[in-house]
């Protein structure tokens, strides 16, 4: 997309073929989902859109379109937002959902921070959720047509009394130097895709911290110099790498992990600055967390024991987070192996976003024709097979069990303790 078909899509004409190609787009889902198997045609949806527009430039036409696109696959992560959004691929690929941004402004402003220097900012969703905050953005983003959709989203949102969005290269000392002047605190979200290198049309990863871009040293080296700075980071970024007096944040969104966040000092919406380990979990939109004060070196070994009535399963940030033992401690638990993830309690630890939970009907050395015998004599016909540090797929495993119908189905958790596998049988409904 060229930058400044950016403008031509804020134009009357683009807001008009915008709101055209999202009724025919709505139009041909809603047909597709009731089972017309051709609804869904993009050459169908460029000529009507050519059609009800004759004088309009085909390029426009192509450009909304795309933007229809990519808005109604962006919502299921960024929710209604994409409505007053322009993307790129890239851009919304690389966006912040919408709840982990809010939540990550709460706590800069919990921290005492009024004014945020977004460095390398995408298309826009940091910024905007600091500025929905109340607080003051400079937003710094190199791709010049980035920056313009960046510009585009926050002057549709009404925020651009509280953004500015600037094209530059922040590792460049000048404009770094002049955005720092005025802000507080810094926000990084490197690229950790290389544009260059595509993969099914999609940027590939780049892992190793030090070819993302701003590099990890550079983010360390900008974080000494203003008072709170927090980045973005892989969910996979290895704990060591936690800056020393700061916090490192794993977040999921209804069961999946979708980033980490190192921050410098640590940050909190109440202003605590001695939190070392967050685990935030969103359900249905409503966030939970849970947090130690000490390093996860530092911790004590977990409690371990013998299988109780119930097992838990911790959420993914949980277990990331190294705060396993934590939950255990909370729910008076205990683990069943130091070194694999399921909580085991006497009683019943009650609904919870931090784990999933299960009634433990049986326990038994894992061994495929007892376990069956086990499975079939109490009626059950179905399992879900949950697994933790064994290697057998689960898939496998339900294949070679062969189990005959029965009226039950049951969740079985299957591990190891110690270097014996073992297999729960719970929840026998
Ligand atoms: C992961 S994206 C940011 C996404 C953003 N947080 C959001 O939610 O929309 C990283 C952005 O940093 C930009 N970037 C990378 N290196 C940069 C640099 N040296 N200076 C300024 N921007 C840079 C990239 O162009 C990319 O748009």
């Amino acid at each position: 997309m060229d930058p400044s078909v950016v403008d031509a899509l804020r134009s009357a004409e683009g807001r008009a073929l915008l709101t055209d190609a999202t009724a025919h787009d709505n139009d041909a889902h809603g047909r597709a989902a009731a089972g017309d198997a051709r609804a869904i045609d993009p050459l169908k949806a460029a000529s009507s859109l050519r059609r009800a527009h004759p004088g309009a430039n085909p390029s426009l036409v192509s450009a909304a379109l795309s933007q229809v696109r990519m808005r109604r696959r962006a919502r299921p992560r960024l929710g209604d937002i994409v409505d007053s959004l322009l993307m790129t691929d890239d851009g919304s690929e690389q966006a912040t959902r919408t709840v982990a941004a809010e939540l990550r402004a709460v706590r800069y402003l919990g921290s005492g921070a009024t004014h945020v220097a977004d460095l390398g900012c995408g298309i826009g969703l940091d910024s905007i959720a600091f500025a929905r905050m109340g607080l003051t953005v400079t937003a710094v983003e190199s791709d010049p047509l980035t920056a313009a959709l960046a510009a585009a989203n926050v002057e549709e949102l009404g925020l651009a009394d509280r953004v500015r969005v600037i094209v530059g290269d922040v590792t460049d000392d000048t404009v770094l130097a002049t955005v720092l002047a005025s802000a507080d605190a810094v926000f990084v979200d490197p690229a950790r895709r290389d544009p260059a290198s595509r993969n099914e049309g999609r940027s590939a990863r780049v892992t190793d911290p030090e070819s993302w871009s701003p590099r990890w040293s550079w983010v360390a080296g900008v974080a000494a110099r203003v008072p709170r700075t927090a980045a973005k980071v892989a969910p996979g970024m290895p704990h060591e790498l936690t800056p020393v007096g700061g916090c490192a944040t794993w977040t999921s969104v209804d069961g999946d992990l979708v980033e980490a966040e190192f921050a410098w000092p640590a940050m909190d919406s109440a202003g605590n600055n001695s939190v070392r380990r967050r685990a935030l979990i969103v359900r249905k939109g409503e966030p939970t967390s849970l947090t130690s004060t000490i390093d996860l070196l530092d911790q004590a070994p977990p409690p371990v024991g013998d299988i109780g009535s119930w097992l838990l399963e911790p959420d993914d940030a949980v277990i990331r987070s190294g705060l396993v033992s934590d939950l255990a401690a909370l729910l008076g638990g205990r683990l069943l192996d130091p070194r694999v993830a399921y909580i085991t309690t006497d009683t019943d630890p009650g609904p919870s976003p931090l784990a999933a939970h299960f009634r433990v009907e049986l326990a038994l050395p894992l061994h495929i024709g007892r376990l069956r015998d086990a499975l079939r004599e109490r009626g059950v016909g179905r399992v879900v097979i949950k697994k933790r540090a064994i290697g057998q797929d689960p898939d496998d495993i339900r294949r070679v069990l062969a189990l005959p119908p029965g009226p039950h189905t049951a969740v079985v958790l299957i591990t190891r303790i110690g270097d014996d596998p073992w297999a729960f049988v719970c929840d026998i409904r």
